[in-house]
């Protein structure tokens, strides 16, 4: 069992270069077994989500490799259309395979994904979308048996809640569907973004994307091309957390600061100071941090539920008190377990954390208890006082592509044993 062990204390300082993000990486591989003709996907994050997501294209009977930061598909000889369950259970999000290969097969048939660490992760949005566009739905033992009849079809759907991985496989199944499908009130993450200019590059034929409206047209077949994926939002959030924990100086490149804006404007309230460019953003932490407004997590473009656990870290020892709602997840508390045992001084009531600020914390054994939570344990190592231990890191694998080796480079004592 791996584990990461964390000298904390170190100051943070020089040029990190951002990883291309995962939940883009993982819908556009998706999405590649809809394609006729070889994909590239370029700036891939070597991560366990993305090596799963090779593994659910492979078991379909699409060539994929990996190579470096590239990821290459060929669909020609796409022969199957189930996903097995094994699959379902490594990865949550596989259930974005659904719309591709629905879109591709005309049938699927998949696991029911179960709850999750941060807790029960309902599809019914997903399958709702689904059977306005023709797909016909047999559940049998927690095996999900879909179905075209009469072929897919464009339909308009309003989502009663901009979900993300809802909007992801209605767009999936629509780009070959017949006719012309409508989204509003659709997600407008920027993955959902990069997703449709993936799919552009393809030859597909949408319009609005980030916008609470998208359009489709439905076209008879998608052709390869060569895409580079974009960078992950919550990464760079990280390595800007650690540096506003640790104290320090960062240069973050290959990061689009506009992504950011939310999370950018809690450090600056937070007393730290930044200059961003389009594609790069320098940072100076604050000494000493301080305590912010309430924190609400909200669909983009409000502050992510993906940065909460993270940001929750960097304020242990801000000065004052920060009230924390999460409104998209049940149980995406987790974490605070480990900060209490590393010193903070945090209380939750159902959906709400209060985190008064202390002086230090110190360094502890924790596990990682999910992928934010367990980069929020990274984060307050780094800032405590001796030695942390973090285990259960694959948790901490599926987001991040060799975080101690990232975060060496800037100063941070850390090692992988
Ligand atoms: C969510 C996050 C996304 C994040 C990802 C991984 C939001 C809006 N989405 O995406 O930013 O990267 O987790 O942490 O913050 N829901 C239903 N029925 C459905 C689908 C969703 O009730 O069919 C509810 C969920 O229970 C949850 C909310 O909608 O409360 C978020 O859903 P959704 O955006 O679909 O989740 P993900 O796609 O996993």
């Amino acid at each position: 069992m791996q584990k990461l062990v964390i000298q904390g204390g170190r100051h943070l300082e020089g040029e990190i270069i951002v990883q291309g993000a995962k939940n883009s990486a993982l819908p556009i591989a998706a999405a590649s077994l809809l394609c006729d003709g070889e994909i590239w996907l370029e700036n891939c994050p070597r991560l366990s989500d993305v090596y799963a997501a090779c593994r659910i294209l492979t078991n379909l009977g699409c060539r994929c490799r990996m190579q470096e930061h590239t990821v290459t598909v060929d669909a020609h000889g796409m022969d199957s259309s189930e996903i097995p369950e094994q699959f379902m259970c490594e990865m949550r999000s596989s259930i974005i395979f659904l719309g591709a290969v629905l879109g591709r097969m005309g049938t699927c048939t998949l696991g029911y994904p179960g709850g999750c660490e941060l807790g029960p992760r309902p599809i019914n949005l997903h399958l709702q979308a689904l059977r306005r566009m023709g797909v016909k739905i047999h559940e049998e033992n927690g095996i999900l048996h879909c179905t075209t009849p009469n072929g897919l079809h464009g339909a308009r759907i309003h989502l009663q809640f901009p979900s993300v991985g809802a909007t992801e496989n209605i767009l999936l199944a629509a780009v070959t569907a017949k006719g012309e499908t409508t989204i509003s009130n659709a997600a407008r993450e920027p993955e959902i973004i990069d997703l449709a200019r993936f799919l552009r590059a393809c030859g597909a034929q949408i319009a609005g994307e980030g916008t609470g409206t998208i359009v489709i047209r439905g076209v008879k077949q998608l052709h390869g091309c060569t895409y580079r994926i974009m960078p992950d939002r919550i990464v760079a959030a990280t390595w800007l957390a650690a540096a506003a924990a640790a104290g320090g100086e960062l240069s973050l490149r290959c990061v689009s600061a506009s992504d950011l804006e939310s999370i950018l404007a809690v450090f600056e309230e937070m007393n730290c100071r930044m200059s961003a460019s389009a594609d790069s953003i320098c940072f100076h932490a604050a000494a000493p941090l301080r305590a912010v407004r309430t924190l609400k997590t909200m669909p983009y473009p409000g502050f992510p539920t993906d940065a909460q656990a993270i940001l929750m870290a960097a304020l242990c020892c801000a000065a004052g008190t920060t009230v924390i709602e999460e409104t998209i997840f049940e149980n995406r508390f987790r974490h605070v377990d480990a900060l209490v045992k590393m010193g903070a001084d945090i209380r939750t009531a159902g959906r709400v954390a209060v985190i008064n600020g202390v002086r230090s914390l110190h360094g502890a054994a924790v596990e990682a208890t999910d992928l934010r939570g367990g980069a929020a344990m990274l984060i307050a190592g780094l800032c405590a006082a001796g030695e942390t231990i973090i285990t259960e890191i694959h948790h901490i694998d599926r987001g991040y592509d060799s975080p101690e080796q990232v975060l060496r480079s800037v100063g941070a004592e850390i090692i992988r044993v």
